[in-house]
């Protein structure tokens, strides 16, 4: 068994790491016991046009409303307000490329660039409510858009450039956008990533987008559609054209963010702004409490959500310097997120446990090339983190003086639900466990009743109050909100995760207790693996599921039962794997495909995927009783040893 299988499955030890730095209990407390009192004084965190009427609106669960007619605009909080202060030729970005180009923006020059891009948005008819999809690389232009939008009271949804062509039109679809931002392509590992290609690809299966706008970051010829596409630098004039900021109400909504959840159609997760800003920020200050001139260092990919809450809102409404580097954390050398912080001096790191146990299988002559001791506190998102990665992180990058802050959370919750409180009263820190709730964060563990369990025993976590960053619904879909999320636990938010509470209090995340993965911390949904492999005309039946990955987390194993036409067909599985890429992206990708005759099914035909799982991994199996009498899990089993 691995030892990430075992902190999955088994609570780890009590052993204490780094002293504790006061009591942030009675912030907890203040926050449970008085919120109208809390989260207005929370509030004041942000630039108002107009003071909200009342904290939260819960007449019409679990559709709450908070800061309730509270006006103001995003845009103006992460940039306009600091150029009224000493902020104004601070540093808001310091940009690496991935060819080591540098290039540093301050917040007036970050308000330029807005101005000039919702400017020439206003002109090209976007408006109010429109919604516009981003597709950029990790290039300066991607906050730029983000907050061009956000300026004009469009809402952006931007989808991260891994993505292939199919799930780009599907949520082009599903959001209805009128407009793509996207570059000609950008690059990782030292090669082009087609991104224009791509989005080309996607608009021939949609019929909603008038206008591309296209950044030019590679220069290599991409076509351009007369009428249609316009290259960014003939459309921004860069000169400076005021636009004024758009009032929004505290419900409207901010952005659109796609994620996996059990079926085959990605959810549109929709944040609003007063609420959303006011928790990012207040999150931010309380798990890291950054100071004034700290470096701080999101490494994730905007197009995800750690990115749109902390690389671009949160830090900007904080108003702090962040790097940001464009990509891949091996290139050129394993050195990579070392020599950035050697040579930014970075106070603040916050990354992935991927990302550590990929850069620790380097060993720790990597990290001891650079001088990494500017660094004063370390953080981790996106999966559990196995103990020994968290040791290692603590020990060679840390240099066992710097806290690491494991945040849990996800697309849904805004930003992080449970994390230790650097800015309110660090814990103790136990490696594994993202230790205690932010502020307002109400968690109970629950059995498949909805019972409360034991400490010490594993359920299901699940959220007893609203809190400010919550979303507001899934677009064009609100039944589906109400019913994936809170008709489980009879109203609670259930977000589908296992945990345990140690009698200490302490939260231990276990995983995904639904058909969701985590592939290198991105959230991806078996069956949209499946659709896609069903949807080629060579497949008649798939199955997909995680396998424990040492360093991944988890890697993707899918099962196919090829068409008798197509059997026998040489490079099958290749050809597979790319249309995956092509469709879904290369994130996508199955690490392994096995071609079987037969899967096992319900007598009403439904594929067991948890039967084929089990029998991969050498698990029983568990209730087979609506097995199809035809197929034995013998049969499986031997189908599948025949193809290991
Ligand atoms: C899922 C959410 C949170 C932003 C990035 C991912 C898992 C996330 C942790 C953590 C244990 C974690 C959960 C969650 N997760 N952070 N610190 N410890 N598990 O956002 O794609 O919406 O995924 O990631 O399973 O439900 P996401």
């Amino acid at each position: 068994m691995t030892e990430r299988t075992e902190n999955r499955e088994v609570l780890p030890t009590e052993e204490k790491y780094h002293p504790s730095m006061g009591s942030f209990e009675k912030t907890y407390r203040d926050s449970i016991d008085h919120p109208d009192e809390f989260w207005s004084k929370a509030a004041t965190i942000l630039d108002w046009d107009r003071r909200w009427d009342r904290v939260l609106d819960e007449s019409n669960p679990p559709f709450y409303k908070w800061f309730v007619n509270g006006k103001l605009n995003v845009s103006y909080n992460a940039v306009d307000r600091h150029l009224l202060s000493h902020r104004r030729n601070k540093a808001a970005f310091i940009w690496v490329g991935e060819n080591g180009e540098e290039k540093i923006i301050t917040y007036d020059g970050l308000y330029r660039r807005v101005n000039n891009l919702a400017f020439a948005l206003q002109n090209l008819g976007i408006k109010k409510g429109d919604r516009v999809l981003i597709y950029l690389p990790m290039i300066l232009e991607a906050p730029v858009a983000m907050l061009a939008v956000a300026r004009i009271g469009a809402t952006f949804s931007f989808v991260f450039a891994g993505f292939g062509a199919s799930a780009v039109a599907e949520r082009i679809e599903d959001a209805k956008a009128k407009m793509v931002i996207t570059a000609d392509g950008g690059y990782r590992n030292g090669k082009i990533v087609e991104l224009k290609k791509i989005i080309d690809e996607a608009l021939e299966q949609t019929s909603t987008v008038s206008n591309v706008i296209v950044v030019r970051r590679t220069g290599h010829s991409v076509s351009m559609q007369e009428d249609r596409d316009i290259w960014y630098h003939d459309v921004v004039r860069d000169g400076m054209n005021y636009v004024k900021p758009v009032e929004m109400d505290s419900s409207d909504p901010l952005y659109i963010l796609y994620t996996s959840g059990t079926t085959g159609k990605p959810k549109g997760v929709i944040h609003g702004n007063g609420g959303y800003a006011v928790w990012v920020a207040n999150t931010l200050k309380w798990a890291f409490n950054p100071n004034e001139d700290d470096r701080w260092w999101c490494a994730a990919d905007i197009g995800w959500v750690t990115g749109h809450s902390y690389i671009v809102f949160a830090p900007l409404i904080l108003g702090l310097t962040s790097v940001m580097y464009e990509g891949s954390i091996t290139y050129p050398e394993p050195d990579r997120l070392w020599e950035i912080i050697e040579r930014y001096r970075v106070n603040i790191l916050y990354t992935s446990p991927t990302a550590i146990r990929t850069l620790m299988r380097f060993g720790e002559k990597y990290p001891k090339m650079h001088d990494l001791s500017t660094l004063k506190t370390l953080g981790t998102v996106g999966e559990p983190i196995n103990p020994a990665a968290w040791k290692w992180y603590y020990e060679n990058i840390g240099n066992s003086k710097c806290p690491i802050i494991d945040t849990y959370w996800q697309t849904e919750t805004g930003g992080f639900v449970i994390a230790p409180a650097l800015g309110i009263g660090l814990p103790p820190l136990k490696p594994g466990s993202a230790t205690f709730p932010m502020p307002g964060i109400d968690p109970v563990i629950l059995d498949e009743n909805g019972k409360e369990v034991k400490s010490g025993e594993k359920g299901f976590i699940a959220y007893r109050k609203p809190w400010p960053g919550m979303f507001l619904t899934l677009n064009n879909d609100p039944d589906r909100f109400k019913s994936v999320y809170f008709e489980k636990f009879n109203g609670k938010y259930y977000c589908g995760d296992y945990a345990v509470k140690d009698n200490e209090g302490y939260y231990w995340l276990l995983g995904r207790a639904d058909e969701v993965l985590k592939v290198s911390g991105h959230r991806l949904g078996t069956i949209e693996i499946e659709d896609a492999l069903i949807s080629s005309r060579e497949v008649a039946e798939a199955a997909a599921f995680g396998k424990p990955d040492e360093t991944k987390g988890e890697s993707i194993v899918t099962f196919v039962v090829i068409k008798d036409e197509f059997k026998g067909t040489p490079e099958m599985i290749s050809t597979l794997r790319k249309r995956i890429r092509e469709e879904l992206g290369p994130i996508y990708v199955p690490d392994e495909v096995h071609i079987v005759n037969t899967l096992p099914k319900t007598r009403s035909g439904k594929i067991m995927r948890r039967v084929v799982k089990a029998v991969f991994l050498g698990q029983l199996p568990g209730d087979i009783s609506t097995l199809e009498s035809s197929v034995s899990v013998d049969e499986i089993r031997t189908a599948i040893e025949t193809f290991k």
